[in-house]
C-alpha cells in the first residue's frame, strides 16, 4: 500500500489545479477512482495504488522526483523570487507542488547541470562539504593560466575579498588551453561557496568570463539538454550523485 491522501490534495499536487479547481473537477464527474467517477473530492485514495484519472488520463503519482535541470544564464537559483524568472519557473508546478527545490545554487550567469530535488536528504548530501561530492566546472578566464595555479588551487587557496575570507579545500585544475587574452580549464571543487570559482580564480588574478558545471558527483550533464532544458534523473542516475568525480 502506498501513501494515503484525500483526492483533492493528490490531484493539486499533481499540478490539475487549485484545490477549488480540482474540486469543480470533480463535481462535473471528469475524476474516476479505479473506474468509478468519484463523488466527493475529500475522499481518501492510495496515492500510488488508486488508479486516478482525470478525463479519461491516468495520473502517474511518485512519491519523490529528481529533475536534472541544464540551467540557462539569466536565471535565478531559488524557490521563487517576486521579480527575477527563477529555475522553478522552468519546470511544470507540479514540481514545486511536490516540494522540489534546488539542491545547491548556481549564480545567475552560471549555466549548466542543476539538480532539483524534492528528496532533502539527497540535496544535503550534494550540498554538504561533509559528503566531498565533486563538482566539476569549465571555466573561461581572462587571462593565462599556469601550472603554478594548479598548484595552488591542489595546495588550497586562502581567499580574502569584500566577500570575507576562507581557506578553501584542495581543488583540481585541468588546464584545456591557455593564451595571454583567455585560457579554459576544468575545476573540481568539493564546496560550494559563495562564488567559489570565480572567488578562486580572482585569488589568482583572474575574472572568470563564463562559468559552466558539467558534473556532479559522477553525474555528468545529459548532453542532449540544451540551456533551459530538464528531464527527470533515473534511479541509476540519482545513485551517481552519491559516487566521487573522476
Ligand atoms: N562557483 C561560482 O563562482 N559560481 C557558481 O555559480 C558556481 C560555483
Amino acid at each position: 500500500m502506498g501513501e494515503r491522501m484525500r483526492l483533492d490534495r493528490l490531484l493539486a499536487t499533481m499540478g490539475e489545479g487549485t484545490r477549488a479547481q480540482v474540486r469543480e473537477l470533480v463535481r462535473a464527474g471528469r475524476v474516476t477512482v479505479d473506474g468509478v467517477p468519484a463523488r466527493d473530492a475529500g475522499m481518501q485514495v492510495d496515492a500510488q495504488a488508486s488508479a486516478v484519472c482525470v478525463g479519461g488520463r491516468r495520473l502517474c503519482y511518485k512519491p519523490v522526483r529528481h529533475v536534472m535541470l541544464c540551467k540557462p544564464q539569466g536565471v535565478l537559483t531559488a524557490a521563487r523570487d517576486p521579480k527575477q524568472r527563477t529555475v522553478m519557473d522552468l519546470l511544470p508546478p507540479l514540481y514545486a507542488a511536490m516540494g522540489c527545490m534546488p539542491a545547491g545554487r548556481l549564480d545567475k550567469d552560471t549555466e549548466g547541470l542543476l539538480v532539483i530535488t524534492s528528496d532533502g536528504q539527497l540535496a544535503h548530501r550534494i550540498i554538504s562539504p561533509k559528503h566531498d561530492v565533486g563538482k566539476v566546472y569549465l571555466a573561461r578566464v581572462d587571462g593565462p593560466l599556469t601550472a603554478a595555479d594548479a598548484e595552488a588551487f591542489a595546495a588550497g587557496l586562502h581567499i580574502e575579498d569584500a566577500d570575507g575570507a576562507f581557506d578553501a579545500r584542495p581543488a583540481r585544475l585541468d588546464i584545456l588551453s591557455s593564451g595571454p587574452q583567455q585560457s579554459e580549464a576544468r575545476v573540481r571543487v568539493t564546496e560550494g561557496k559563495y562564488h567559489q570559482v570565480k572567488r578562486m580564480f580572482l585569488a589568482r588574478g583572474r575574472t572568470v568570463t563564463y562559468l559552466k558545471r558539467l558534473q556532479i558527483g559522477a553525474l555528468p550533464l545529459d548532453p542532449a539538454l540544451a540551456p533551459g532544458e530538464w528531464r527527470e534523473l533515473t534511479e541509476e542516475e540519482v545513485a551517481l550523485l552519491g559516487q566521487d568525480a573522476p
